[in-house]
């Protein structure tokens, strides 16, 4: 068994000037205590008591290149030369901006944001302030950022979450405004059937759908053909925006994002995590039109960070090292993805664990179920998510991160050394659950 004293006595520390300990209220899951790191590098992180973890957190998902990626590091700190922050444009800035109107296909203009939360935001301003109307169509599972407009229904219990044909709005934390639930209605998700009863009953009061286009949050599900053009069809038919936000799909799922993988062109999309490979960045794309009223009608988006030269300098290494060959750094991923997720589901067969691997090679997400695959939260939140956080807590003491949901995502550094490395450790890890 693996030892975490000195992450526990940190902890213990922390908690005496850090509130609650942590940054984020996500890392609060992570056990036997928030654990403390000291580095990282490709596709490993090492803690304070010595123990070194597979790591497919990923920093949640930015990390696309692994830890410390040479290319990336080089290139934020020939920028640190020039300065940090300016408050004004600079060349980096436009060489981004260019670049990203290549790569993402609904991008005819970009905006820089620092998180993908504050983007989040931006979107839904600009489709309000587009459409004129003030209604959003959000869906049961999906993560948004911690805002009061969107934290809603994410994880809603199922005993105060009204019935699947017509959801309650949830607020998922103390504190938030009341009054933010009157302008979000939400939806189960992969039900086209359901937005199409939606738009006729508040078509002239909905100012944009958002939805995360392969439901990674919960549970790394792919949208059912023809979801995402029927839901952009019924967007455009009754004057609403469609909103994608690939703040983890962008940049993972495919170059393009999950627009990209599924031929889309949304009105808005949000793109954050894997476009700077770790550093902060957020980005909303979209239509020219819709994007312009930034300028034309001073819709208001601000932050001081944005656009900051590491964050550019950042982005721009990555993207370079992305786009290279083609994407062919993508289908490395998605051979060794692949490897990792067939190889999961063998040894799940072999234990005979009712082991079920959703997703995609880059991101995907082991569920305890017997009932088939989920489509939509309810179905995700109806597996064993006990037996899930046994298998997160087995796999980390035989060297494996995962989140305590078992989100897998893979990096560029998860080779095929790495891949069977992790593979002999789920083994183990599984053996355990059996005993
Ligand atoms: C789909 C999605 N949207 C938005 C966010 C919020 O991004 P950030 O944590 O950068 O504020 C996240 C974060 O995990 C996310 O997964």
């Amino acid at each position: 068994m693996r030892s975490y004293e000195r992450s526990i006595a940190m902890w213990e520390e922390t908690k005496r000037y850090l509130a609650g300990g942590v940054s984020s209220n996500v890392r609060y899951a992570s056990a036997p205590v928030p654990l403390f790191f000291t580095r990282g590098e490709g596709a490993r992180l090492y803690d304070v008591d010595g123990n070194v973890h597979i790591d497919y957190v990923l920093g949640n998902g930015p990390a696309i290149l692994g830890h410390a990626p040479p290319a990336i590091l080089k290139a934020v700190a020939e920028s640190l030369a020039d300065g940090q922050v300016y408050a004004a444009q600079h060349g980096r800035e436009l060489e981004l901006a260019r670049t990203l109107t290549r790569l993402i296909p609904g991008a005819e203009l970009v905006r820089f944001a620092t998180s993908g939360t504050e983007a989040v935001q931006m979107a839904l301003r600009i489709a309000r302030a587009f459409t004129g109307r003030g209604k959003i169509v959000k869906f049961e599972g999906h993560y948004h950022g911690w805002t009061d407009q969107t934290y809603i229904s994410v994880r809603p219990p199922l005993n105060e979450a009204g019935p699947a044909s017509d959801p309650v709005a949830v607020p998922e934390s103390p504190g938030m405004a009341p009054t933010a639930l009157e302008d979000i209605l939400v939806l189960g998700w992969n039900d086209l059937a359901a937005v199409e009863a939606l738009f006729d009953r508040h078509g002239p009061e909905i100012a944009g759908v958002i939805m995360e286009p392969v439901m990674v949050n919960g549970g790394a599900i792919a949208p059912v053909p023809g979801y995402l053009e029927g839901v952009q069809r019924l967007c455009t038919a009754h004057g609403a925006l469609f909103i994608c936000d690939e703040v983890i799909t962008g940049f993972r799922l495919a170059l393009g994002g999950a627009q990209g993988r599924f031929g889309l062109k949304p009105d808005l999309s949000v793109f954050a995590k894997a476009v700077a490979g770790g550093f902060p960045l957020a980005v909303v794309a979209g239509r020219r039109d819709v994007l312009e009223i930034l300028l034309t009608r001073n819709v208001m988006h601000g932050g001081t960070y944005n656009g900051n030269v590491q964050s550019m300098a950042a982005a721009i290494a990555a993207l370079e090292i992305l786009t290279r060959d083609n994407g062919a750094i993508y289908r490395e991923m998605e051979a060794n993805g692949t490897k990792l997720m067939q190889g999961l589901a063998a040894l799940g067969r072999n234990h005979r664990l009712p082991l079920l691997v959703q997703g995609f090679p880059t991101i995907f997400q082991t569920f305890f179920t017997t009932a088939g695959a989920p489509r939509n939260y309810r179905d995700s939140a109806a597996c064993d998510r006990d037996m899930a956080l046994a298998f997160s807590r087995a796999l980390q003491d035989e060297g494996v991160r995962t989140n305590q949901r078992t989100s897998w995502f893979l990096s560029a550094a998860h080779d095929e050394a790495v891949i069977e490395e992790t593979l002999a450790a789920a083994d183990r890890a599984m053996a355990r659950l059996r005993s």
